[in-house]
């Protein structure tokens, strides 16, 4: 390197650097997500007031209803009773002044980009498109402040534009059908963090949710009478689009379809078998049969009429898990690979894929299907989900292998929220990867799609398992890559949380409903405590091998009351540490308030008249009593002796078994306190 380029790098870097630094500070201020691609302070203060009003420069488009109800918001948030409800066209002295150049068509590519300036006055959101100026109007919202005194807007100038194209959240309403308002309401929360995509997983095993005019039965036989009418599609659809968000149907084949050949036995593969709609979750072997003409004209009607609800260039066929168990035990199936030279079922579903296809391109639409599609002879226009990675054994996970191969490709493996990880592993993961890409290749990462897989949720759980963690997926979908420091993640979320209520979603207000279930009563404060502390089984754990929880089992246990990075968990485990490292009586003190915390809540659970749900907790809850009482006497300092405190291991041990289908979360931390404690010398 030469030294000027040595010193023109040098100069780069100190810039980079310091823009991250103003970053990080920013973000210390404002509780954006996703966090804009630039965002610089500057002196302004615009306050929220009774004459607070937006304007919009035309009428036409999607912005002027959603800034209707963006001022609902506002107000509700504030309590500032404004004079003016609704926006105004061109108005002069507005509080918030909204310039697009003009109305998009929804489409993969849509540019979302906007500016928004807080000048003397005034905000001012500018855009390209209408849909630009949606997101503008989020940032808006989340940009509220307030003292003592007053709600204001600071100073800020942002130039935001999503790195991902493809920012999507997949619903499984198969598993479990999920009402309108489940929909509508997670369609609010996805809009607000800017996510543009509701992949809509509308058939599986375990239920067809389609009402079709051509095949009744598929409704009549395959749902337990949970569908979705025509109108009521078209409905989702245009609130969908309202809000910038695109639809993806998925009709799940050739696997996957037990509950089609519930409804219409003759297309299957397996003649006789006696087909019943999927009561368990797992991978079942009733397959179409892919040499059967009529499953193809049963497929082309089909899609005839689900393809003009969906006015989306894309179409999900699903293609995943099929293990081909029933094409093995069809001689005429295994006849027909032989003629055709098919060396195995993979090639067989290429056939059957390939023919999907062409049916699709006749409705002008393009095929996306989970990795299992790609294979030779898939048309590049076809879009890889990619579901499987590293720990399904692929070197580099099969979206790398897609864009390698010149696919465009989205990736949902590791946003898997079902799993039940926590919020840091989720984040931590970029839809590139670390693999090195060439530009070409880096383009065709379209971006990823949170998958929310029904089989152990409900309306009334479903949204605890999406949020809040897919806030910040969805800040790793539009953010730059750069954005990733995990503290400010979660500082921010924690707002943006409780924000995410107001749209009508449930993650936090849907326990108390479970607890007093598990109660029987009003008296929920010692359970509060305990699912604070406890999570559900993570990596499907829960529910090992599909069989204990059916479609209709209950899903208002404690289990489903618990949510992955329980609050006081993640509170007492970070305070573990710190008192480690600084072993301080105030840091002592806080560690107490938690143990008290957990003794008081032991004294309240044994008032509680007990019933058999309530039962299975007893146990732990008495174990973590013991525990916490020997431990706040240690940190007291009122002398502990050895066999007493000798009891700690083992009751941590009894506290490691999971309790009804959750882990206690403070185990490790505890662990941890202990040997900290024995360094100590604080053992008599
Ligand atoms: C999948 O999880 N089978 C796509």
């Amino acid at each position: 390197m030469t030294t000027r380029i040595v010193k023109i790098t040098f100069l780069a870097l100190i810039l980079v650097s310091s823009a991250i630094c103003g970053q990080v500070k920013l973000s210390e201020k404002y509780n954006l997500m996703p966090w804009p691609k630039k965002i610089e302070s500057n002196e302004n203060r615009v306050k929220i007031v009774n004459d607070f009003t937006i304007s919009i420069n035309k009428k036409e488009g999607r912005v002027y209803d959603y800034a209707v109800n963006i001022l609902r918001r506002i107000t509700n948030r504030t309590g500032v009773f404004v004079e003016r409800g609704f926006p105004v066209i061109n108005g002069k002295n507005a509080t918030v002044k909204v310039d697009f150049a003009e109305v998009a068509e929804l489409k993969l590519g849509v540019d979302e980009s906007y500016e928004l300036k807080v000048n003397n006055g005034s905000v001012e959101i500018s855009s390209k498109t209408d849909i630009g100026a949606l997101r503008g109007l989020e940032t808006l919202v989340q940009l509220i402040d307030h003292n003592d005194s007053e709600f204001f807007i600071d100073g800020v100038t942002i130039e935001d534009t999503p790195r991902y194209d493809w920012r999507g959240v997949m619903i499984d309403v198969s598993r479990h059908f999920h009402p309108m308002e489940v929909l509508k309401r997670n369609l609010d929360a996805m809009a607000s963090m800017k996510m543009n995509v509701f992949h809509w997983h509308l058939s599986d095993d375990q239920g067809f949710r389609f009402k079709s005019d051509t095949y009744p039965r598929l409704h009549e036989l395959g749902s337990d009478g949970l569908y979705y009418t025509k109108p009521q599609i078209k409905d989702i659809v245009s609130y969908a689009n309202e809000r910038g968000i695109r639809v993806v149907p998925e009709i799940d084949v050739p696997g996957h379809a037990t509950a089609i050949l519930a409804a219409y036995p003759e297309l299957g593969s397996k003649d006789g078998f006696d087909y019943k709609v999927e009561r368990f979750s797992g991978v079942f072997d009733p397959t179409l049969n892919p040499i059967n003409p009529k499953v193809y004209t049963f497929l082309d009607n089909l899609f005839a009429e689900i393809v003009p609800l969906f006015p989306d260039a894309y179409f999900h066929i699903g293609g995943d898990e099929n293990e081909g168990k029933h094409w093995d035990e069809n001689k005429e199936i295994q006849q027909f690979k032989s003629k055709k030279g098919f060396k195995n079922n993979h090639d067989l579903q290429t056939y059957f894929n390939i023919k999907l296809q062409k049916i699709l391109a006749k409705y002008d639409r393009k095929l996306m299907g989970w990795d299992e599609i790609m294979t030779d002879g898939m048309p590049k226009s076809a879009i890889i989900h990619s579901w499987r990675g590293v720990n399904e054994g692929f070197k580099d996970g099969t979206l790398i292998e897609a864009v390698k191969n010149g696919y465009q490709a989205v990736l949902s493996n590791d946003y898997y929220i079902d799993r039940l990880q926590s919020v840091d592993h989720h984040y931590l993961f970029d839809p590139a990867g670390d693999v090195p890409l060439t530009k070409e290749e880096e383009n065709r990462v379209l971006g990823g799609e949170v998958t929310m897989w029904s089989e152990l949720v409900t309306p009334l759980t479903v949204d605890s398992r999406i949020w809040p963690r897919t806030a910040a997926i969805a800040e790793r979908f539009w953010s730059s890559k750069e954005v990733k420091d995990l503290k400010s993640m979660r500082k921010r979320l924690a707002v943006v949380s409780l924000q995410l209520e107001e749209l009508g979603v449930t993650h936090l207000s849907y326990r108390n409903q479970l607890l007093r279930n598990i109660t029987k009563s009003n008296k929920t404060e010692s359970l509060e405590v305990l699912t604070s502390i406890f999570e559900p089984l993570k990596i499907y754990t829960r529910n090992e091998g599909g069989t204990e929880y059916k479609t209709f089992s209950p899903f208002t246990l404690f289990a489903d009351a618990c949510v992955v990075d329980a609050e006081d968990a993640y509170k007492f485990n970070l305070l573990v540490d710190s008192y480690t490292n600084n072993p301080t009586v105030e840091e002592s003190e806080k560690l107490q308030v938690h143990f008290g915390k957990w003794i008081d809540g032991y004294t309240k659970f044994k008032e509680l008249k007990k019933n058999p749900i309530l039962n299975e907790l007893g146990g732990h809850y008495k174990n973590l009593h013991k525990v916490s009482s020997i431990y706040l006497d240690v940190l007291r300092g009122e002398g502990v002796n050895k066999s007493r405190f000798s009891e700690i291991e083992k009751v941590i041990e009894e506290l490691k078994k999971p309790m009804v289908d959750t882990e206690l979360v403070i185990v490790s931390g505890m662990e941890k306190l202990l040997k900290t404690l024995k360094s100590k010398g604080n053992i008599k």
